[in-house]
């Protein structure tokens, strides 16, 4: 990739939003205790909490998505225990293996329809036979909005809360677009994580430099998890400069801006590009993605000038994401070049 190049690879691509970088800046005057062990932090992590709709949770600024996650299955789980996830899970199909070599977590894959848990899998699969020769589901992760850029609605979501806590299982939220979900829900964050014991919240793909947050709403789930975040080695040293980053963005709600925006460029582009003849749009954009499928030339051509993933090897599936940084005239442009790519193609 060239500097400046643009592109729809993915919403971690994008530039970092001025105002998050602007935050850093005022919160880098002076010294401050390390380890998040300072006011600035700490009054961040309570906007955090309230922002969820939970303001006595306890909220752990980490360094990425996939430490949220995993460290998130480690404070939920026992040794015996798996997780039950989608199989377009992050968790399952881009994370290594590292809840299974990390936190000891045997993934339970449920049946999957649009990138969404049905209640019909989870059902199968906490009633399955519960001997001690088998993992014991102790969890089910979904992710909002979903890998395939699909979502759940709230009352899909208070379901598989239902199933879960009905079964004695907990609920972890991938939340790594939790932002793109409540704006295309038109709700707040709090409502779409309603009933759900832990959440991994993501800022990264809305606009922040690098930083998720742990957030435990499920009290009985906090205990160790300052010990748990560094053993998982997702503890800041200079952790206001991660506060910092939250803080821009719960401010004056630009987290609704970024992802109201990087939604709304994925529907111009959908429907920008739904009309060209060969272009077949394969599932509806929910979010900030757009997947389609196209004539292996013309994605080969797209990819000499624009970054993108090519999501399913199988189908020529592609994946073009949108961003908060996304601009109306990249998509005209981008759309011009699909459609010139489809008829040389
Ligand atoms: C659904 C989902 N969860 C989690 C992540 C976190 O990934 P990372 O560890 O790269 O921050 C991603 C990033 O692509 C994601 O799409």
């Amino acid at each position: 990739m060239s500097a400046g190049r643009r592109g729809f690879a993915s919403d971690n691509a994008a530039t970092v939003h001025p105002a998050v970088l602007d935050s850093i800046a005022r919160a880098n005057v002076g010294h401050a205790f390390g380890y998040g062990h300072d006011p600035y932090t700490a009054s961040v992590q309570g906007k955090v909490a309230a922002a969820l709709g939970v303001p006595e949770a306890s909220v752990f600024f980490v360094f990425n998505g996939s430490g949220a996650n995993v460290l998130s299955l480690r404070a939920a789980l026992r040794p015996w225990q798996g997780a039950i996830v989608s199989e377009n899970a992050h968790l399952h199909t881009d994370e290594v293996g590292a809840p299974e070599a990390v936190a000891g977590a045997k993934l339970l894959l449920g049946e999957t329809v649009d990138g969404k848990l049905t209640l019909a899998g989870l059902r199968r699969l906490i009633e399955k036979s519960n001997d001690e020769h088998s993992v014991r589901p102790g969890i089910v992760s979904l992710t909002q909005s979903t890998e395939l850029g699909t979502l759940y609605s709230l009352a899909e979501l208070a379901s598989v809360v239902e199933v879960a806590h009905a079964g004695g299982l907990l609920v972890h939220l991938d939340g790594a677009r939790l932002a793109n979900a409540a704006a295309a829900l038109g709700v707040g964050l709090a409502e779409v994580v309603a009933g759900v014991d832990l959440v991994s919240f993501g800022a990264t793909k809305n606009g922040a430099l690098g930083c998720e947050a742990v957030v435990v709403l499920n009290p009985s789930l906090q205990e160790g998890m300052l010990h748990l975040r560094k053993q998982t080695l997702q503890l800041a040293s200079k952790m206001r400069f991660l506060a910092a980053q939250f803080d821009a963005l719960l401010s004056g709600d630009l987290w609704l801006v970024n992802a109201t925006h990087a939604n709304a460029m994925a529907s111009r582009l959908a429907a920008a590009v739904g009309q060209i003849d060969g272009v077949v749009l394969s599932r509806a954009p929910a979010v900030n993605a757009v997947f389609a499928t196209l004539p292996p030339a013309a994605r080969i051509r797209l990819l000499e000038e624009f970054d993108f993933y090519e999501w399913d090897e199988t189908t020529g599936e592609v994946r073009w994401m949108c961003s908060w940084d996304t601009t109306e005239a990249d998509i005209d442009e981008f759309a011009a070049a699909v459609r010139a790519a489809v008829a040389s193609a």
